[in-house]
């Protein structure tokens, strides 16, 4: 173990250097992860997580020039979920479109052992309105376009996060209110608990008679807090029920979940510090309820912020509170599709893995998971921005490679 944090003490102090001059950027804070307070198709283009100050922030190509893609190497015979075997799993996140395009979907089944449904088991796809506000309770009903994911992802032996029980977002106005009505007023805290526990109980109950053993995780609350002041986000949840919304669902959660299934919170930004207090804060409360299992850092990165060490100190700060880290929608924007921007961005995923793993390996970390949000770049959400492994022609990026290339 010493001699493995010698040997790496070189990139250590870079990134440390990198970090000290990254603070006042990171501490700028920011605004609403404003590209998903509302439901976006694929195809539109999200305001970005990231926050860009005139702060001239020092850029991962500070660091030592280690990115080099390998020649000609193919795809093909390639798996990133067997290469990063002892680490941690590889996931991506599916859709319904993703799943009909066989091309898509080969490259899905050839490079990751775990899936996450896009936007397929967030409360909006589960809760049907006409049902709930014909028997006046909460009403879930799994879609077939959610089913359709799920028997394929069984099919083939594919591990299932499930995404996402209770959030602010994609979370239909009408769950809040009296009679389930568009127009109706907010329910009281007593009545917004029940219905959460209704909701989650029926998820998962569902989950574990029709799909015993594919979820391995779940998302019980997403996003809590804001950005810069770390504060509440004044959701709906927040509003009615208060800052205990978030321990509720965690105990009715482990109440109905499957024993083997983790049980986390997930958020973006989480390397800000405000917002990491805050997050550490709750999650220590629900440590020591033993209600939790992990944090999910969601990871919406771009080729200039945060710094990859900034990053790789939030997972650590995360794993010394002694759970589980899974990344759960990784991507990383850049500013072009020119084969420069695509370089760069090949260099940042190069290096954030090389250091994932090398604090693997040195006992700092422990990333369980890790997953990527979608395959190719025409099909990201922040496709505008192209931050994905492989391009519009499926044609493996820089940063394919980049990942690639530390699992070796
Ligand atoms: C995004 C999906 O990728 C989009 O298709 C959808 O329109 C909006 O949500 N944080 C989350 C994810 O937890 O659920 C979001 O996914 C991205 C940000």
């Amino acid at each position: 173990m010493k001699m493995q944090k010698l040997l790496l003490g070189c990139l250590l102090a870079g990134v440390g250097l990198l970090a000290v001059a990254c603070s006042n950027v990171n501490d700028a804070g920011g605004s609403d992860n404003s590209g998903v307070t509302e439901a976006v198709s694929p195809s539109a283009s999200p305001t970005p997580t990231t926050e860009t100050t005139s702060t001239p922030t020092p850029t991962p190509d500070d660091m030592p020039p280690i990115y080099d893609v390998p020649e000609a190497e193919s795809v093909i015979g390639t798996r990133l979920c067997e290469r990063y075997q002892g680490y941690f799993t590889v996931g991506t996140c599916v859709n319904s479109t993703t799943l009909n395009h066989p091309r898509i979907e080969k490259l899905i089944l050839e490079q990751f052992n775990t899936v996450t449904c896009e936007n397929e088991t967030k409360p909006d796809a589960l809760l049907n309105q006409s049902a709930c506000v014909a028997k006046n309770d909460v009403v879930v009903m799994f879609p077939q376009r959610t089913i359709a994911i799920l028997d394929w992802a069984q099919e083939h032996n594919l591990k299932v996060r499930g995404h996402v029980l209770v959030w602010h977002s994609q979370t239909p106005d009408w769950f809040f209110k009296d009679g389930f009505k568009n127009d109706g007023t907010l329910v009281s805290r007593e009545v917004m608990l029940q219905r959460m526990e209704s909701y989650i109980r029926q998820v998962l109950e569902y989950c574990n008679t029709n799909y015993p053993g594919l979820f391995t995780a779940w998302d019980v609350v997403n996003e809590a807090f804001e950005d810069g002041s770390g504060e509440y986000r004044n959701s709906y949840w927040y509003q009615i029920v208060g800052e205990d919304f978030i321990r509720y669902a965690f105990e009715y959660a482990r109440k109905y979940a499957a024993e083997d299934t983790k049980l986390f919170y997930n958020d973006f930004n989480c390397y800000i510090d405000s917002k990491n207090n805050a997050i550490r804060k709750v999650v220590e409360e629900l440590i020591e309820l033993d209600l939790i299992d992990g944090v999910g850092m969601q990871s919406h990165l771009d080729v200039d912020f945060p710094s990859v060490g900034d990053y790789i100190r939030t997972v650590e700060r995360f794993s010394e509170m002694g759970i589980e880290v899974q990344i759960t929608e990784l991507d990383v924007t850049t500013t072009g599709s020119d084969e420069a921007s695509f370089e760069k961005q090949g260099d940042y995923y190069d290096r954030l893995f090389q250091f994932l793993i090398a604090y693997e390996k040195m006992g700092s970390s422990n990333v369980t998971g890790l997953t990527i949000w979608g395959v190719a770049d025409n099909y990201s959400w922040r496709s505008s921005q192209y931050p994905l492994l492989f391009d519009a022609m499926l044609q493996p990026k820089p940063a394919y490679y980049g990942v690639l290339q530390q699992a070796q």
